[in-house]
């Protein structure tokens, strides 16, 4: 999608939207048009029981000069503190226009009071909702094609272009992790994840490192190995370092890149079991996040970790019941092959806090069913040791729209995960089952590193659309990081 900032409404063909305020009189929201047009609008937003609420639209035509021109008035609601509002007004739009036959949007903000930075929000939105993917659709009807191309943004005042040089490098992590996420499993694999990633990042000069099998087992992974023994795909560690902010501390985070769920030898029932493919999005996540910084040359040292492996039934495969020692040291009882993220996350963080020395070390991971009972498709789980980073994540996630709660932790919870056996087990009761394995992975947090967990089980894909996206992989958790890092390491 083509962003561009005007200080005037351009000639020609578009769809002219037009932004209003709970409190505003329409009136003064129309003065660009001719009175014809404005008696169109006035009347369409009557009957069509316009009220401003946010994100709502009301439609009509109206003449201008010699074209019919399609007019969207829609709502900004009547709260201001409302963070991510701009950014779901413009997703809204192109929701609405996609594939309606227009090819170019002009919003006009002009009379509103819109910084550089709102006008920027609005685009974002806008172009994030525009993205798709359909690359094996060789037959897709006509009407069912997207049309628009172009978004101008009129009577933003200034800084909307340095605005949206951040915001299109977030547009761009965004982008490529939904097209990580979107990817079948016979696509993304471990070995073509750390491709597509190479291709993407080492040209902004992100330094790529690469664990193979070899390297993994001669450091004692033997928990996240364990997880890919019943794939014939090899588990791959990819770390993705970027050095924005001289010889400050790197933030560490790491993804879980399940490339495929089966559960393993603890499989899972056959239905709905293709939504699996998506069980590496937390490692999306952080591959799209290194894209963005490094995008935007942020300056601030971050290094993104992705645990990549393919969790499959085989002859080959583990075990119920198989007992493992993980990098740490610390042995595991694995009482279930389906509770394969932890495992596949607590060498690759282990190995990350022996690596960087980080002082803040944030996973995101498609971790639990559970996660997904207790919140939802609306916000993310954070689990936290540190209720300073617990408050700036979420106040990320209020500012860049990808909402996190907090969950606690404890030593209740914690001692649920004692093994017989071994120094813990990999699965508890049912009952919390999000908070024992956020315990589970602090087992692995080492002595003064602030950590948090998120589990975005819930986020990662939409089965319907959304403000920003479409039915399909919403791109959770790059603006979040991405502003996380903002608002905290660029000062
Ligand atoms: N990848 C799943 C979690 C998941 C389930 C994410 C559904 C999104 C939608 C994870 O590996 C898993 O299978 N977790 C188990 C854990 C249990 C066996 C302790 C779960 O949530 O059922
Ligand atoms: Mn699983
Ligand atoms: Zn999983």
């Amino acid at each position: 999608m083509k962003v561009t900032f005007a200080a005037r409404r351009p000639e020609g063909q578009y769809a002219l939207a037009i932004p209003v305020r709970g409190e505003d009189m329409l009136a003064d929201r129309l003065t660009g048009l001719d009175e014809a047009g404005r008696t169109l609008a006035a009347r369409a937003a009557d009957a069509q029981r316009f009220e401003r609420e946010a994100a709502t639209i009301a439609e009509t035509f109206i003449t201008e000069g010699d074209t019919a021109r399609r007019l969207l008035l829609i709502g900004l609601g009547g709260k201001r503190d409302d963070e991510a509002l701009y950014e779901r007004v413009g997703g809204a739009l192109t929701g609405r226009l996609l594939t309606s036959g227009e090819t170019k949007l002009v919003i006009d903000v002009s009379g509103l009071d819109f910084d550089g930075e709102a006008a920027a929000r609005l685009a974002y939105g806008a172009a994030a909702r525009g993205w798709r993917y359909d690359i094996y659709r060789t037959k897709l009807g006509k009407k069912a094609k997207p049309t628009l191309e172009e978004i101008v943004v009129v009577g933003g005042g200034d800084g909307a272009d340095a605005a949206w040089e951040h915001k299109a490098a977030v547009l761009a992590g965004l982008s490529f992790t939904r097209e990580l996420v979107t990817e079948p499993a016979n696509i993304i694999y471990p070995e073509t994840f750390v491709e597509r990633a190479r291709a993407q990042l080492e040209g902004l000069g992100v330094e790529i490192e690469v664990l193979d099998e070899e390297a993994m087992a001669a450091l004692g992974m033997n928990s996240l190995l364990g997880v890919s023994l019943g794939s014939v795909r090899p588990a791959r560690l990819l770390a993705m370092r970027w050095n924005g902010g001289g010889d400050a501390k790197p933030v560490v985070f790491v993804g879980k890149g399940v490339t495929f769920d089966t559960g393993g030898i603890s499989i899972k029932p056959a239905l709905g079991m293709e939504s699996m493919k998506w069980d590496m999005g937390g490692a999306g996540a952080v591959a799209g996040a290194m894209k963005a910084l490094a995008t935007r040359k942020a300056k601030a040292n971050v290094v993104g970790i992705c645990g990549l492996v393919e969790n499959m039934p085989d002859g080959k495969a583990q075990r119920p019941g198989d007992v493992v020692t993980s990098m740490s040291g610390q042995t595991i009882e694995v009482i279930n092959t389906d509770a394969e993220g932890r495992l596949v996350l607590c060498d690759a963080m282990t190995w990350a806090q022996r690596q960087y020395k980080p002082e803040i070390m944030i996973d995101l991971a498609t971790l639990t069913g559970a996660m997904i009972i207790s919140l939802g498709f609306e916000y993310g789980g954070l689990f936290s040791n540190d209720d300073g980073l617990a408050g700036k994540l979420a106040d990320a996630g209020m500012k860049s729209g990808d909402k996190v709660w907090r969950m606690p932790l404890g030593d209740a919870y914690d001692k649920l995960m004692d093994s017989p056996i071994a120094d813990m087990k990999n699965s508890g009761p049912r009952e919390g089952g999000s908070i024992t394995a956020a315990t589970f992975l602090q087992r692995f947090v080492e002595e003064g590193v602030k950590w948090a967990h998120l589990d975005i089980a819930g986020m990662v894909w939409a089965n319907k659309a959304g403000h920003l996206f479409d039915k399909g992989a919403t791109g959770y958790g790059v603006a979040l990081l991405d502003r996380f890092i903002a608002d905290n390491f660029e000062g």
